[in-house]
C-alpha cells in the first residue's frame, strides 16, 4: 500500500476508535520539542532542547543558528521522548507538527522531519498552527475544559483575544495592531540591561518594585478588543533615556513594575470585556507571556470578580512546547483534518478561523 492509502486507513480507524497517541514536534522558534500525548489530554512523555543560552549571546534569536540547532537536536529529542514513553518509532498512532507561524528555516526542520517520519511509518500527518497549540495547552492543564471559551494568547509574536467556539473553531476577537506583548517586555527589559529573553527577568524584578513609581501612558486603540504596545514601549524607552541623560538613576525594579502594570491592565481589561460581551462563562490564558505573575494574578482577580471561570496552564506549558501541539492535533485528527506530504512551512499564517479543511488528502 502507498503512503496515502496507509495513512488514510489509519486515520479512519483512529477516528472510529476516538483515541490516539500522538507524537508531536515543535520547532517554530528556539526550542526543539517533542511530546507524546494521549487523547489530547494526557502527556505520556515530553522533551525540550532549549537554544536560549546560544541566542542570548547575540541578544535575540538568530534564525540561521536556530535552524542548524534544530537539525542537531531533533533526532536525540525524539529518541529521548520515545524512550521516556517506553515506545518504539512504530508505536505512536499519528505524527503532528507545527507548520507555522514562526521562523521559516526553523519550521522547515520540524516539518521535514515529521513528514519523513509519517511517510516511513505510514501514519497520518497532522499540521498544527502554533497559536492553536498555545490555546490547547489549557486542555492538558484542565482536563474538564471544553469550548466554548475565550482565550487571551500572549507570546513573543502574538497578542490575540480568541473565541473558541468548538474544538478547532476560532474567531479572532482582537489582536495587536503593532508589537506583541512579549516583544514589548523583551525590549523594555533590554533597556534595563537584562539579557535576552528579558520578559521573565523583568517580571521577577517587577515583583520588588513600586508599580506606581513611574506614570506611563495607558494604551489606546480604535478597536474595542485590540491592543497596541508600540506607543507604550517607545514612551518607556524614551523615559529611560531621558532619566539617564539628566543624570538621574533609573530605579530598575520600580521601572519594571510600572511598565508591567500598564501592559497587564490593558491585557486583562480588554480580554475580560471581550469574554463578557460574547457571553462566555470561561476565560483561559495562553502563550509565553501567560507565565507573567501579575498577569496571572490580575486575570484571576478581575475575571473572577465578574463571575468568569478562569483557566491557565502552569508556566511550563505556557512557553513553547510540543505537548500543546499534540493536544491540538488530537482534535484536528478526530475532525479528519490531516495533511498530505506536500505540507510546507508557513512562516506568517493566520490562525485558522471557523471551519477549516486544509490540505486534506
Ligand atoms: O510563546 P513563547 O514561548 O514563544 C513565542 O511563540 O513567541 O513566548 C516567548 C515570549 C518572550 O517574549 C518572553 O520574554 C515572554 O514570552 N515571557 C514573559 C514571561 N515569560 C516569558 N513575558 C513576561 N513575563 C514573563 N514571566
Ligand atoms: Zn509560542
Amino acid at each position: 500500500m502507498n503512503y496515502l492509502d496507509r495513512s488514510l486507513a489509519q486515520k479512519k480507524a483512529l477516528m472510529e476508535a476516538g483515541h490516539a497517541r500522538i507524537l508531536a514536534i515543535e520547532t517554530s522558534c528556539d526550542e526543539t520539542a517533542c511530546a507524546i500525548v494521549e487523547d489530547g489530554r494526557r502527556t505520556l512523555a515530553a522533551a525540550v532542547a532549549s537554544q536560549i543560552d546560544m541566542h542570548a549571546l547575540y541578544g535575540g534569536v538568530v534564525p540561521e543558528i536556530a535552524s542548524r540547532m534544530h537539525v542537531e537536536a531533533l533526532c536525540p529529542v525524539v529518541e529521548q521522548t520515545l524512550k521516556e514513553a517506553g515506545m518504539g518509532f512504530a508505536d505512536p498512532d499519528a505524527i503532528a507538527v507545527t507548520y507555522g507561524p514562526g521562523l521559516v528555516g526553523a519550521l522547515l526542520t520540524g516539518v521535514s522531519y515529521a513528514k519523513a517520519l509519517a511517510w516511513a511509518l505510514g501514519k497520518p500527518l497532522v499540521p498544527v498552527h502554533h497559536i492553536e497549540g498555545h490555546v490547547s495547552a489549557n486542555y492538558l492543564a484542565c482536563p474538564d475544559l471544553a469550548p466554548p471559551f475565550c482565550c487571551l494568547v500572549v507570546s513573543g509574536g502574538h497578542s490575540h483575544i480568541v473565541q473558541v467556539e468548538r474544538y478547532g473553531h476560532y474567531t479572532l476577537l482582537g489582536q495587536t495592531t503593532d508589537d506583541a506583548a512579549g516583544e514589548a517586555f523583551d525590549k523594555v527589559a533590554r533597556v534595563l540591561g537584562l539579557p535576552y529573553p528579558g520578559g521573565p527577568l523583568l517580571d521577577k524584578l517587577a515583583e520588588e518594585g513600586d508599580e506606581y513609581a513611574y506614570a506611563f501612558p495607558r494604551i489606546r486603540t480604535q478597536g474595542r478588543y485590540d491592543y497596541s504596545f508600540s506607543g507604550l514601549k517607545t514612551a518607556v524607552v524614551n523615559a529611560a533615556h531621558n532619566l539617564r541623560q539628566s543624570g538621574e538613576a533609573v530605579r530598575a525594579a520600580d521601572f519594571a513594575a510600572s511598565f508591567r502594570r500598564a501592559v497587564v491592565d490593558a491585557l486583562v481589561d480588554k480580554a475580560v470585556a471581550a469574554a463578557l460581551d460574547h457571553g462566555m462563562h470561561t476565560i483561559a490564558l495562553a502563550g509565553g507571556v501567560a507565565s507573567n505573575r501579575l498577569l496571572r494574578r490580575e486575570l484571576a482577580r478581575v475575571a473572577g470578580a465578574k463571575g468568569l471561570d478562569v483557566r491557565m496552564p502552569p508556566p511550563r506549558l505556557c512557553t513553547d512546547n510540543a505537548e500543546m501541539i499534540a493536544s491540538a492535533a488530537f482534535f484536528r485528527l478526530m475532525a479528519g483534518e490531516t495533511a498530505t506530504l506536500s505540507l510546507n512551512a508557513q512562516p506568517s499564517c493566520r490562525l485558522p478561523e471557523g471551519q477549516t479543511v486544509r490540505d486534506r488528502p
